[in-house]
């Protein structure tokens, strides 16, 4: 008793100590920002808001300035933006140390999947459902760029997105709240490491806010109307995750949400993130999105655009050079009050200390430390192995993989087979100087592969677009001669990303057609779908012997493949996002309201609510992805069926590996609240693990049900749990429920 008491008095000291210390640093830290700021005149003030793209490269529309370096020399630019290499960077930062006061300038970049090693697109990292993964890659990723001269991300993207025709949907987690906010939290955690100044971290920056995987039709950059209700319980929450996992910085976006850009959202920006949320960090505009206040026809001119922006708790200005332009008239013509400025540029000063560029400036600027890590060999079995989970196996008929190693003759076919660049996907980083086309191509996986025993014959098809089909009858002779065919197809890495949207999202060209010829020779044949969203490709789906969907996979997609091909990883990957039937179907996720007249089967469309000529469902739904082996679920228990509010309930499930090969296991619990105040989804994910099995073996695993996981938001946008019946269900897909019971919440 006497000393567990002394343990308890040591931890308080210790977490008395810990706590103090850190209040100390964090106060000196902000006296440090205000006597920085004492110092400033307004012109420096302002530049301090002000972030240009540097003439690398560009990521949106460029204005050419000529007057880069002298506006840095006049302490006018707090910030850059692609500029990407230790030897560029620390050029830049030495005309900065020519400024009156020697403000340190931060360097920002998209190192969105990935910077020399390119890991899978977000969205195919998200299939992974491995938490540990993802935040691995995202650690590797940071490590490479903060080695690289860089400070700063525009990543993680966690905009939730359920329409697949909107090209950014690779960028994120897909089309739930729950598993975006994990893998929100988890990419916060990897890009941040263990603090700021710690020079293997960058600083994350979560975007866009608000709502804009939202937008209308799938175009992108259009508006977005939705309720509060959505919002708060649907789009909010993977922020507030990455927010609660100490992400420095935000992006607003370029949509406006219910009429008002999100740029210009006091709602936003000042009551729900730097109010409620109480957000400390810094929030940077989108490109340009200052000045597209004007086209959104919510401002004149760039004058009251800055205003609009500044006022809404927009901090940084990327590239419209409005605050430069009318920031300073807006104080003298008190439109705005001083403070505002003030407050920003000390949001951005805290920001410079706590990653330690006021004590050295050049700390990132390493070129030993760049070359040995951007050469790290880890870094590329990382990749494999990231890749490797990220590959969701969506048919096998015949058990055809895993393909034996003693196979006779291979015969891989179509567009994407031999290509490098298109398995980086569309946010790759090009790194001057270094080899940044280190990638294993398709061909190269599998030849790594095969023994000496295995021949492998090529033949291209067709291209990924139009309509040649000369190089069929290649195909089809190649066809065969082999045991088996595998077919590479999709999409163009760069038909997927921002300002990508489709209305048409159909496997392009005739890969479709070469499918159906190569299939009239009897072979089996396995395609690998490449995209960066969800396609539709019925014919595919129907007829093709196996189907990897393989998104776009980085720097090691060859050796991904082929590991997973022949079974030396067996896949797990789960589908982020529900695939449609028909572009028809979209927007289409699986928590939907059960509405007045459900559609229960695609066999009675009369009066309910179905589409008399498509079904509702989708080919494949959320959460849905196979494995080599098989796993039965059983023993379903809850430790109590009646709960009050202030109860837990343990929940407890048996999977059993039932196949012939070791696999791991997505198990899925949702719930279904059966009466609210506010209709609820007829399914939602609250839960899951990620289990590995040997083959024969069982386990028994754990959930916790309590009131958090209860809750929504009323219509006083209070977050409550009701009293009622509740569903339980859990199962290998969101469709595929295995085992259920259901629950009481008492008052
Ligand atoms: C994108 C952002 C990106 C920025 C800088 C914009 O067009 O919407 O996500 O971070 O460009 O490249």
């Amino acid at each position: 008793m006497y000393r567990k008491v002394l343990l308890i008095i040591g931890a308080c000291l210790l977490f008395s100590f810990i706590h103090n210390t850190i209040s100390a640093q964090k106060k000196s830290l902000a006296q440090k920002v205000d006597s920085v700021l004492r110092l400033m005149t307004l012109e420096e003030k302002i530049g301090q808001l002000n972030q240009y793209n540097d003439d690398q490269s560009a990521t949106g529309p460029v204005t050419l300035d000529n007057d880069k370096i002298g506006q840095i020399k006049r302490g006018q630019v707090g910030s850059l933006l692609n500029c990407v290499g230790v030897a560029r960077t620390r050029n830049w930062q030495k005309v900065a140390m020519q400024s009156r006061l020697k403000i340190p300038l931060l360097f920002g970049q998209d190192v969105i999947h990935g910077y020399k090693t390119t890991f899978p697109i977000p969205l195919g990292e998200a299939a992974s459902w491995d938490l540990e993964a993802i935040q691995q890659s995202a650690r590797v990723a940071a490590t490479e760029a903060s080695a690289s001269g860089l400070h700063w991300t525009f990543a993680p993207m966690v905009d939730i997105a359920r329409d697949p025709r909107w090209g950014r949907v690779m960028e994120g987690a897909g089309e739930d709240p729950y598993l975006g906010s994990l893998i929100a939290t988890a990419r916060v955690k990897g890009f941040q490491g263990n603090h700021l100044g710690d020079l293997n971290s960058v600083m994350a920056c979560v975007k866009h806010f608000a709502a804009y995987g939202a937008a209308i039709g799938g175009r992108d950059y259009n508006s977005v109307d939705m309720s509060d209700r959505l919002l708060w319980e649907v789009y909010l929450p993977p922020f507030k995750a990455a927010l609660d996992a100490g992400a420095a910085t935000f992006m607003n976006s370029f949509n406006d949400l219910n009429g008002v850009p999100a740029t210009g959202n006091s709602y936003l920006q000042r009551t729900i993130l730097k109010g409620k949320w109480g957000f400390k960090g810094f929030v940077v505009s989108d490109w340009g999105s200052i000045g597209e206040m004007i086209n959104h026809g919510n401002v004149k001119d760039g004058y009251e655009a800055a205003q609009s922006a500044i006022t809404a708790g927009c901090d940084m200005d990327m590239e419209s050079r409005n605050y430069k332009n009318n920031l300073a008239k807006l104080v003298v013509d008190k439109k705005i009050n001083i403070a505002l400025i003030n407050d920003a540029v000390k949001r951005i000063l805290l920001k410079k200390f706590e990653l330690g560029l006021f004590d050295d400036p050049f700390s990132y600027s390493n070129e030993a430390r760049e070359k040995a890590v951007l050469n790290n060999p880890e870094h590329a079995k990382i990749a494999r192995s990231v890749a490797a989970k990220s590959i969701v196996l969506l048919k096998n008929d015949n058990n055809v993989l895993p393909l034996s190693k003693n196979i006779n003759t291979i015969a891989f076919i179509g567009p994407l087979v031999k290509s490098l660049k298109q398995n980086k996907g569309f946010w790759d980083v090009e790194v001057p100087g270094v080899d940044s086309d280190y990638i294993v191509s398709q061909w190269q996986g599998l030849k790594n592969k095969v023994g000496a025993n295995t021949n492998l014959l090529y033949a291209k098809g067709c291209e990924i677009e139009g309509t040649n089909k000369s190089g069929f009858a290649e195909a089809i002779a190649v066809a065969k001669q082999a045991d088996v065919v595998i077919l590479s197809i999709g999409e163009r890495r760069d038909m997927t990303g921002e300002a990508k949207s489709r209305s048409n999202i159909s496997i392009p060209g005739v890969q479709e057609d070469l499918l159906k010829a190569l299939l009239a020779t009897g072979k089996p044949v396995v395609v690998l779908i490449n995209s960066g969203r969800p396609l539709v490709f019925n014919y595919t789906a129907d007829h093709a012997t196996a189907i990897l969907y393989t998104w776009w996979l980085g720097s090691e997609a060859g050796n991904a493949i082929a590991d997973v091909l022949f079974g030396d990883v067996n896949p797990s990957a789960k589908l982020p996002m529900s695939f449609p039937v028909s572009v028809g179907q979209i927007p289409i996720y699986y928590s939907h309201f059960n509405t007045g007249r459900p559609a229960l089967n695609d066999a009675n469309r009369i009066y309910n609510s179905s589409y008399n000529d498509l079904s509702i469902f989708p080919k494949y739904e959320f959460g849905y992805g196979k494995s080599y082996t098989s796993f039965e679920y059983s023993k379903l228990q809850l430790s109590m069926k009646k709960i009050k509010q202030t109860d837990t309930i343990e929940v407890s499930v048996t999977i059993t590996n039932s196949g012939k090969y070791d696999g791991d296991e997505v198990v899925q619990l949702y719930l279904r609240d059966r009466v609210g105040s506010i209709v609820r989804p007829i399914k939602e994910l609250k839960d899951f693990k990620k289990i590995f099995l040997k083959a024969g073996e069982s386990k028994t695993i754990q959930f916790r049900i309590d009131k958090q996981k209860l809750s929504f938001y009323n219509q006083q946008l209070k977050w409550v749990a009701e009293p009622g019946d509740f569903d339980l269900m859990i199962g290998s897909s969101s469709r595929d429920i295995r085992v259920k019971d259901s629950f009481e919440l008492v008052n």
